[in-house]
């Protein structure tokens, strides 16, 4: 096969074959093929589409460009969650020891952030001594010893994805919503998981802007998990305003375990029942938890009877974090100065911007410019009003957490841009718009 030719039949607006596909991307990944011909194959892509089949072959192909894990002698059925990336969503760091701890095994790998995107395991580092860094085995020994475990992504998981998104990312082929199914997919298949839950955020912190394209990606998604075996569900949620109220990493996961000891922020903490409940019913296979009304009352009284709070305690201790932190969440980095943002008139919240609330955070270094930068895991913004409440004029909306007085002013100014008041009443934003089954 040439190369050549699989770029001049995809940009022609043929369909590739399941071994083109599959020769294209183990050639890329094994260096055999340049850069410049995997970017015209993108653009390619990016111009022509994909049918459902080259999809899943092309999600196939580069879940096989490195190790699968099997987890199913061990776990039996694993299940696993994916968001597609939200500003305040710190949900697997509740959903992962709620759900274990109804004694559904749950390992799950994760990502850092990048630009104004968090990160989960970012987050994880603000517990000292926290190692994200397993081995396959340290991962699956825990998985089978207590039926939890949460690390960042080995790098030979998909190794095709990394290759393809990096270029993606300088070739502008990112927002493609074959490109992005196949990507995350990938991953998610090589990972091992039988039941797949996708959090598919839409709106102004989201990747997909609109509902419509948000569930055109989640139907893609869903279609792939189904056509390679796995049980699939995917939920079309809020990212208009933040989750919850903590944006930052440490200030994150001091509100996930406060969730976890059965408090948290409202939104927040039906989010996250939402998602365990969905959960839960992929690891029932249809025999087990099909209540939703049932499902719901065993999680609120797992996060009430302190074994989810336990579960994640488990889960930092035996992956060497400080669980003093965890019983204190004091003892977490903590930033030197915290300030109020108020309300510069009175009326109803109207707009709670999330990209500019992630951007306010960004400044104040909790975010990443590239891979690799340093992060500040003390630092970041705590949102105290939702879409739809009524405020007055000084009202505190905000609280910023800094290290850096000179970096205030740039914080300020995305939040001035994240903020828009009514007169009139507003609704409050919806957390979900929609449900996809496969
Ligand atoms: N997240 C991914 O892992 N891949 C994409 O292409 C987009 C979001």
């Amino acid at each position: 096969m040439r190369a050549v030719d699989i770029i001049a039949r995809k940009r022609d607006g043929l369909a590739l074959t399941k071994d083109e596909i599959f020769w294209f991307v183990d050639a890329y990944t094994r260096d055999i093929l340049p850069d410049y011909q995997a970017a015209a194959f993108l653009m390619a892509v990016f111009i022509r589409g994909m049918s459902r089949e080259e999809t899943v072959n092309l999600t196939l192909a580069m879940a096989h460009s490195g190790d699968v894990l099997d987890l199913s002698d061990m776990l039996g059925y694993a299940v696993d969650k994916h968001s597609s990336g939200g500003v305040g969503d710190k949900t697997t760091l509740v959903v992962l020891p709620l759900v274990a701890s109804c004694g559904v095994p749950v390992a799950k790998m994760s990502g850092r952030g990048l630009g104004f995107s968090g990160g989960t395991i970012d987050k994880l580092e603000s517990i000292a001594g926290y190692n994200v860094n397993l081995s396959d085995e340290e991962f699956r020994k825990l998985a089978k010893q207590n039926g939890i475990v949460l690390s960042g992504q080995s790098k030979e998981l998909a190794p095709a994805d990394g290759k393809f998104y990096a270029l993606r990312d300088v070739t502008a082929t990112v927002p493609c919503p074959p490109l992005i199914a196949s990507s995350i997919m990938s991953k998610k298949i090589a990972a091992g998981a039988n039941g797949i839950v996708l959090d598919v955020k839409t709106g102004r912190g989201a990747f997909m802007p609109t509902v419509e394209s948000a569930r055109e990606l989640a139907r893609i998604m869903v279609d792939i998990g189904a056509d390679a075996g796995r049980d699939m569900i995917a939920v079309i949620s809020d990212m208009n305003q933040p989750l919850g109220q903590a944006v930052g990493n440490a200030l994150e996961v001091a509100e996930a375990i406060e969730t976890l000891r059965g408090g948290g922020p409202a939104d927040f903490r039906a989010h996250c029942l939402a998602v365990s409940g969905y959960m839960l019913r992929l690891a029932g296979q249809g025999k087990k938890w099909t209540d939703p009304a049932e499902v719901r009352a065993l999680l609120e009284t797992q996060l009430a009877n302190g074994q989810a709070f336990g579960k994640f305690r488990q889960l930092v201790e035996a992956q060497g974090g400080d669980v003093r932190m965890v019983d204190d969440p004091v003892k977490l980095p903590q930033a030197s100065i915290a300030e109020s943002f108020n309300a510069s008139r009175s009326g109803y919240i109207a707009q709670m911007d999330a990209q500019e609330v992630a951007l306010a955070a960004f400044e104040l270094g909790a975010g990443r410019e590239k891979k690799g930068d340093p992060i500040d895991l003390a630092v970041g913004v705590k949102v105290h009003v939702k879409v739809g409440d009524q405020v007055q004029a000084g009202a505190p909306l905000l609280t910023i957490y800094a290290n850096d007085p000179t970096k205030l002013p740039a914080c300020r100014a995305h939040l001035e841009r994240a903020i828009a008041y009514s007169d009139t009443p507003v609704d409050p934003l919806p957390l979900f718009y929609d449900t996809l089954y496969d």
